[in-house]
């Protein structure tokens, strides 16, 4: 049998428990986690004895220096993606870096020069293109039925959501609010749609004027809204090179009807509704002879996971020297979009969106 993949973690919090970890976990003829690191002995050394794993460390550096890894999942909080991914790249491991890919484009950059300098393997776990919908719905694209997609609006919002724990309000270690969480997954989500376009401008506005009252309910759970530096809210246009548009949604906070995370792609033969999750998560919308239809596909495949997907599409292109599964690039394209979003807000202005590495 061929030699299993070694993989080590970095950051042993939530997802890393709760989506890495099973996920290689679910391979085990393939793969074996060998090393399990956080700052936080307690959470690494529970992690480690949850997964049976042997080594426990409080410093990522012991993880990269392990000459037996070969592949990292990088699971810390926004601020610490850059540099142990960048680390881990130049210590020759492949890398799973979780959304977002960097608290700016400007890192984003570095990380995607670093990773085509190391011939490695970077990837973005942005999950939602790993589900069954999504999965869907790109296939009925790229076939054609839905002709040249040329506009989506894409949301991400929710009603009363400000998370609670964690650094989510933390403008300095999150680099965003809703925007640069949960926005990038539906923007991902509808640029995979539509092939990825490249950026051309932004025009953008974000606020915060529900996120900092502690008069208002949150459905998640109590917080100091004293510290809360970041957007509750925060709409824009973006413009591609191909001549195709995208409006973009993302709060936390915000008076609405329910929490809409969709994205709806209008093409030039039909306009579909796609939703990652849900019984009803892809609706058509078309014409034929002059009579207009409203198609719902009731055998969209079925991912039990698409968190546990996205670590095996990892796992499967190293084995397999395939390209990355969600190209670097991509997380370099959302982050860049965000900060020209971030900018037009203060500016007023339109602004310009710079995905180039040298
Ligand atoms: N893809 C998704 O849907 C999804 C969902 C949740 C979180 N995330 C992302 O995952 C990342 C982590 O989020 P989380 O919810 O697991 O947070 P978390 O706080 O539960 O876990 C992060 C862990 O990293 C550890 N850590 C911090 N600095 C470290 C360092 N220098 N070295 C090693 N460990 C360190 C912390 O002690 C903590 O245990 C964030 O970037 C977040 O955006 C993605």
């Amino acid at each position: 049998m061929a030699k299993k993949l070694k993989v080590g973690i970095v950051g042993s919090g939530g997802i890393a428990v709760g989506c890495h970890m099973p996920g290689y976990a679910s391979m085990p003829d393939l793969c074996e986690i060998v090393s399990v690191c956080d700052v936080n002995e307690e959470a690494a050394k529970a992690a480690a004895e949850k997964f049976s794993v042997g080594s426990v460390t409080t410093s990522y550096h012991d993880v990269l220096n392990n000459p037996e890894i070969d592949a990292v999942s990088i699971t810390t909080p926004n601020a610490l993606h850059f540099q142990p991914t960048v680390d881990a790249l130049r210590a020759g491991k492949h890398v799973l870096c979780e959304k977002p890919l960097a608290m700016n484009a400007s890192e984003a950059k570095e990380m995607c020069k670093v990773a085509k300098e190391s011939g490695k393997i970077l990837q973005v776990a942005l999950q939602m293109r790993f589900s069954g919908p999504l999965k869907f719905a790109k296939e009925f694209i790229d076939a054609g039925h839905m002709g040249q997609i040329y506009y989506a609006k894409a949301q991400a919002l929710r009603r009363r959501g400000v998370p609670s724990w964690g650094v989510f309000i933390d403008k300095d270690k999150q680099g965003g609010g809703p925007l640069i969480d949960i926005g990038v997954h539906i923007l991902d989500a509808t640029l995979f749609l539509m092939g990825y376009p490249k950026p051309v401008s932004v025009f953008g506005q974000t606020w915060d004027h529900l996120g900092k009252n502690p008069a208002l309910f949150n459905n998640w759970g109590d917080y100091d809204r004293s510290k809360f530096t970041v957007e509750d809210f925060a709409a824009a246009l973006i413009k591609f090179e191909d001549g195709s548009a995208v409006t973009l949604e993302s709060s936390f906070m915000g008076n609405m009807d329910g929490d809409p995370f969709q994205t709806q792609v209008y093409g030039t033969k039909a306009g579909a509704i796609v939703k990652g999750w849900g019984d009803d998560a892809v609706r058509i919308f078309t014409e034929q002879d002059r009579q207009l239809f409203n198609l719902t596909p009731v055998n969209v495949p079925k991912v039990e996971s698409s968190h546990i997907a996205e670590v095996q599409a990892f796992v499967h292109a190293i084995l397999e020297g395939a390209p990355s599964p969600v190209p670097g690039e991509n997380g370099l394209t959302l982050n860049a979009i965000f900060d020209a979003i971030y900018k037009s807000s203060i500016t007023g202005r339109e602004e310009m969106v710079d995905v180039s590495v040298e």
